[in-house]
């Protein structure tokens, strides 16, 4: 007989870790690290929630009973199905995502997985956000940043103005960073590029990253590391033909996403850091039709 979490009681289905004051990383009940989760950002009148992940889990009832008190608000890093489709479940709140990730997040819905995944009605209309728009909390500031989007053009970065948290997305996580996005130059040199801008950006203002897969927080200090990894990867060093991860499929070549892995991806790993990458798109130059 097959379990459906959905049914447990609703504090049974996320655990919850603090990750700095009023500031929650929740895991879902599954425990995969391959699906994202949730991060749970409260201030005095809001609790934002960052990203609401596609776990088939009651999280509108965990937010409601554990952070009582507070409207609720989404913020989205990014476009991808397994970070947007439970917003269904907020269609009443404010949800803050970038205006190509809306037109990705409408595009998808148009063509439906035919398995059925991130088939939830799209309910809602999003609050379109863009490089130094500030999201209020109530006492907490939240501050969005441009990450030009090497993992995805939808993406943006938020940083946190009273602890220093900066919610990334799959643009910088500890398993695997996918460089994959379909629009734009997603080259590594792009990706390096984002990441020295959002060096000087964060300078002294960031303390952790906070992705949604494979672990939460991440030192800063990560992000010279990820700079190091791009660097040798355009300094020649190729990374490995043997891409796969416990979080990105047991076999050789990872998960089959959408046309993305091929015979040319690689994956270069340097001092805690992966970057899954196409071996003909290291630089600006590579990229240009
Ligand atoms: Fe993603």
């Amino acid at each position: 007989m097959s379990v459906s979490f959905r049914d447990w009681p609703v504090n049974k289905q996320f655990m919850r870790r603090l990750v700095k004051p009023d500031t929650w990383y929740l895991q879902g009940v599954t425990m995969d690290n391959a699906q994202s989760q949730p991060h749970v950002v409260v201030g005095d009148e809001y609790a934002l929630i960052i990203d609401t992940t596609d776990l088939d889990l009651d999280l509108r009832a965990y937010v409601e009973e554990n952070f009582p008190g507070k409207k609720l608000a989404v913020a989205c890093t990014h476009s991808h199905g397994d970070h947007t489709e439970n917003n269904y479940q907020f269609a009443d709140c404010p949800i803050y995502m970038t205006q190509i990730a809306w037109e990705e997040v409408q595009a998808s819905k148009k063509n439906p997985r035919p398995n059925g995944q991130w088939s939830h009605p799209l309910n809602y209309e999003p609050v379109i956000i863009g490089d130094g728009d500030i999201i209020d909390l109530g006492g907490r500031q939240i501050e969005c940043l441009k990450f030009a989007g090497c993992h995805s053009a939808s993406s943006i970065v938020y940083l946190d103005l009273k602890y220093g948290c900066l919610f990334t997305g799959d643009e910088f996580e500890g398993g695997q960073v996918l460089i994959m996005g379909a629009r734009g130059n997603n080259c590594i040199e792009l990706y390096r590029d984002n990441c020295v801008a959002l060096k000087e950006k964060i300078a002294g203002r960031a303390t952790c990253v906070c992705p949604p897969h494979n672990g939460s927080p991440i030192d800063i200090q990560i992000l010279d590391n990820m700079i190091e990894n791009c660097e040798q990867i355009m300094a020649g060093r190729e990374g490995m033909e043997d891409i796969r991860s416990f979080t990105f499929g047991l076999n050789p070549h990872g998960y089959a996403i959408g046309g993305f892995v091929n015979d040319d991806v690689r994956r270069s790993e340097w001092k805690g850091t992966s970057i899954v990458y196409n071996k003909k798109r290291i630089f600006y130059k590579d990229c240009e039709a």
